[in-house]
């Protein structure tokens, strides 16, 4: 979290930071900052708040002060001290000559800091990255040199970073760092271009260095020089940027999340073009790098994600023990790291992850790998950190998701594992070909089925704007829908700040039933299937209290007539694959909701799209 954007060159430098900065807010909105190589000094401009906040600041300044070729930008996500002008990043260090922005947390910051004071740093900031300011201040001192003194601080520093570093007397050059967090170097023609992420750069350049974990580089407006650990000269390819700056436009859409949702259709269908021809073809999945008896030898799963992620994680669970009979454990990358797990070369651990940057189930992997399991990375980001721990990649290919809260991600995290469990189950001969069959043809309706969802959104609207004034919400499931009752609630909670759960929906009367009443929206998720009927009695169990019931179903049935207050009607689907469906009836719920309810859907409060912390 937190995005990092420098420039040097030709170029109005703020003009290409701002723009950056705003293209970089999914990863932290809480406050941002500039700062801007001036003849002998650097100017520094700092706000509270959203980016425009900045933007007002600096159209006040005078021309002289803001038009210079290079600076640094920042946008925050708090980690150590709250959202403040105080505590947004640029940071300095006592006399100003050095500034800094960083993304990441400096682990051993409490320890450096009274060595600081001692040395007679004043600290302003309540944070981890004014010490790092102070820090390669002094090792400034000592060798006059910038490129020296970052290389030199970074071997004190415990942590995640990423860093871009100007000193007022090398106004010529940036210094970028990275250890645990990500940063790319755009390089273009007399100019070049450090961010946290492709977004910022693309518009000027296709061509970008990814920097790799302890490295430092030294990036002039002609050059950019890069060392490894040891402080040697290497060199690092060259590569081509995947995106095109299109993907980055509203397309007509009052909100990026709206746009995503209605993406939906075009992402299952682009999916299963190359991978699934029709319903009697075998899966194609060529990213799958396991031999047939490697394959065969898999005796456990393992699924770790976070958020969105781990709610597709859960589905695929279901589907994979389903058909490929393989017994299949998720969970929370940040529990996963704290324990003892068991994994051996004959586990398959799938790693979810849209971003591919969240620092939790990257460290998960790494503990995974080190137990020679095969990694296996879902991730929207064939570029990304995650992605180049992967035995096996499977891309996506949802296109950039600019909302916080993920949509069009998730289905096409449901539309690998599916493939993937189908796959599994095609190489072990677990489940029987015309079965097989029957999951394929749901899938390949999927993309239609969306259709019809999205085609006529009116009562899902209706139904928003009865219940937005809602404290509290429940969304209850069972079996494969599950995941789906977790997933509605936190794209509710996420866009909202409406407090809902999901709970299986047996589970309701083991205590949350405690808390209905008739103010409390109850939704409950009924889909044709072995579970139907119980979960019809947890209905009118919750109906009996007063519950406002919701449901949403793809069966019409007269039991539904006096148990429902409102009812979305879905296209018939199989259970198995209804996942797919049901999440955007919720998706397009929560966006209702969050819209009339009149809050940033794109950008929730305290929320960032990546979490490069653990
Ligand atoms: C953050 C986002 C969530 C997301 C989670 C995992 O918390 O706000 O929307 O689901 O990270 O992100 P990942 O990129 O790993 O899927």
């Amino acid at each position: 979290m937190c995005g990092i954007v420098g420039y040097i060159g030709k170029r109005k430098a703020v003009e290409v930071i701002l723009k950056g900065l705003s293209h970089l807010e999914y990863r932290g909105y809480d406050s941002a900052g500039v700062a801007l190589m001036a003849k002998d000094k650097i100017n520094i401009y700092k706000a509270a708040g959203k980016l425009n906040n900045l933007k007002e600041i600096i159209s006040k300044q005078n021309e002289a002060d803001i038009n210079t070729h290079a600076g640094i930008g920042h946008t925050r996500w708090a980690t150590h001290g709250m959202p403040s002008e105080i505590n947004a990043h640029p940071h300095t260090c006592n006399c100003k000559s050095l500034v800094i922005v960083h993304n990441g947390i400096i682990e051993n910051y409490k320890d450096l800091k009274p060595v600081l004071e001692k040395k007679g740093s004043k600290f302003k900031s309540e944070t981890d990255t004014e010490v790092a300011a102070h820090l390669i201040a002094y090792e400034f001192e000592e060798k006059k040199d910038l490129l020296k003194a970052v290389q030199s601080a970074v071997k004190k520093l415990k942590g995640a970073y990423a860093f871009s570093v100007m000193h007022k007397t090398m106004p010529d050059r940036i210094i970028a760092a990275r250890k645990n967090a990500p940063l790319i170097i755009g390089v273009g023609e007399g100019e070049n271009f450090i961010a946290s992420d492709i977004p910022a750069v693309i518009e000027y350049t296709k061509k970008a260095i990814y920097l790799s974990d302890n490295q430092v580089a030294e990036i002039k407006a002609d050059s950019v020089k890069i060392y490894d650990e040891n402080d040697n000269l290497i060199q690092n390819k060259v590569e081509c940027l995947p995106f095109e700056p299109v993907a980055l436009s509203k397309m007509g859409y009052k909100h990026y999340m709206l746009k995503e949702i209605h993406e939906q259709p075009d992402v299952v269908r682009n999916i299963l073009t190359d991978k699934l021809k029709n319903k009697d073809a075998e899966v194609v999945l060529d990213d799958v790098k396991l031999t047939r008896e490697q394959l065969k030898k898999i005796n456990r799963i393992q699924i770790i994600a976070c958020g969105t992620s781990l709610h597709a994680g859960l589905v695929g669970k279901y589907v994979i023990e389903e058909l490929a009979k393989i017994p299949t454990d998720v969970e929370a990358s940040s529990e996963y790291i704290y324990r003892n797990t068991i994994a051996d070369e004959n586990t398959l651990v799938i790693g979810i992850s849209q971003s591919g940057e969240t620092a939790d189930t990257i460290t998960a992997i790494k503990q995974a790998k080190a137990k020679n399991s095969h990694i296996a990375i879902i991730t929207n980001r064939k570029d990304s950190a995650m992605a180049r721990l992967a035995d096996s990649l499977l891309p996506i290919n949802a296109g950039i998701e600019v909302s916080v809260a993920a949509t069009k991600s998730y289905i096409a995290q449901l539309l690998s594992l599916y493939l993937l469990a189908i796959y599994l189950a095609e190489n072990t001969n677990k489940t029987s070909s015309k079965e097989l069959s029957e999951i394929k043809k749901e899938l390949l309706s999927l993309p239609s089925k969306l259709e019809i969802i999205l085609n006529d959104t009116k009562k899902v609207q209706e139904i928003s704007k009865k219940y937005s004034n809602s404290k509290d919400f429940i969304f209850i499931a069972r079996g494969i829908n599950y995941p789906s009752a977790l997933e509605g609630a936190l794209k509710l909670k996420e866009i909202s700040y409406i407090n809902a759960t999901g709970y299986p929906a047996g589970e309701l009367k083991h205590g949350p039933i405690a808390m209905l009443d008739n103010t409390m929206p109850v939704l409950a998720i009924l889909n044709k299937g072995t579970v139907y009927d119980k979960i019809l009695s947890n209905c009118e169990e919750a109906k009996a209290r007063q519950a406002r019931l919701i449901g949403v179903t793809n069966l019409i049935d007269e039991k539904h007539k006096n148990l429902f207050d409102d009812l979305i009607l879905i296209p018939e689907i199989s259970d198995m694959v209804s996942p797919a469906l049901n999440i955007t009836v919720l998706q397009l719920l929560a966006y209702h909701i969050s819209e009339y309810l009149g809050k940033d859907v794109d950008q929730p409060r305290n929320l960032a799209k990546s979490v490069t912390v653990e």
